[in-house]
């Protein structure tokens, strides 16, 4: 059997990922695709135990460091249990998030550690998707969106808008230096026009 595609979603808080991912499973699944919908951190049993350990309590439980490890430690499970089985039968992979979050998130943010976690993922993961939207918005509107959900998921959220700004920054330099993968999506439009500018995208590529 073929190999399927591997599309990631990336982009701050509250930018739409969640909503984009699945929308672009339905348009692709509708299409007669083999579409597995997933999400990190997560997306098999031992990762979701991990996403508890990383997104409830104390925003400084632990250093972006430790956080590098659990990331990384989830991601290789997800790999190993969900994402790769899931290729080689040739099904296509929708994640939201993927390992552009640690660099931005944990590589950026606290200290300049980019160079630990490209480090570690080419030693524990050492795949890249095949193409990632990063879904760029305003930072204010978009942590708005994200605390009115109230998920009781909200470490990251509660580092506040300056990080959410750092972050924004960092994704948006992504996108540049890896352009043959990366596809930047103005998120500041309704859901339904932002959705059909990424399944264009995703057929052309499929
Ligand atoms: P993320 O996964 O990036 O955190 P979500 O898809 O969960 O983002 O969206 C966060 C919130 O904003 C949800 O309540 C969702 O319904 C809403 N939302 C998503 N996209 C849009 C949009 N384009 N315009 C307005 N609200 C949106
Ligand atoms: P997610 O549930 O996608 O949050 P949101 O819906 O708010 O975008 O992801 C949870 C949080 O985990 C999010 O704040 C980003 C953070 N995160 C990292 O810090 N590093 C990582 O490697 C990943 C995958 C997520």
């Amino acid at each position: 059997m073929g190999k399927g595609l591997f599309i990631t979603f990336e982009g701050i808080d509250g930018s739409g990922k969640s909503t984009q991912s699945r929308a672009l499973a339905k348009v692709l699944a509708d299409q007669g695709h083999d579409i597995v919908l997933t999400r990190e951190p997560g997306g098999s049993p031992g990762a979701e135990e991990i996403r508890q350990l990383v997104l409830t309590g104390d925003p400084d439980r632990w250093s972006a460091e430790t956080e590098i490890l659990l990331f990384t430690a989830s991601r290789r499970d997800h790999l190993e249990k969900t994402i790769e089985p899931a290729l080689a039968a040739g099904k296509t992979v929708i994640c939201d998030r993927f390992a552009d979050s640690t660099r931005v998130y944990q590589g950026a943010t606290r200290g300049d550690l980019r160079h630990t976690v490209d480090q570690l993922h080419t030693l524990m993961i050492g795949r890249e998707p095949d193409l990632t939207f990063i879904i760029d918005m305003d930072p204010a509107t978009a942590l708005n969106r994200g605390l009115a959900r109230k998920s009781g998921e909200d470490r990251f959220e509660d580092f506040g808008l300056g990080f959410q700004e750092t972050l924004r920054h960092g994704f948006l330099a992504l996108a540049r230096a890896h352009p043959e993968r990366c596809v930047l999506i103005d998120g500041n439009r309704d859901a339904d026009a932002i959705a059909t500018e990424i399944a264009l995208q995703a057929a052309a590529r499929l």
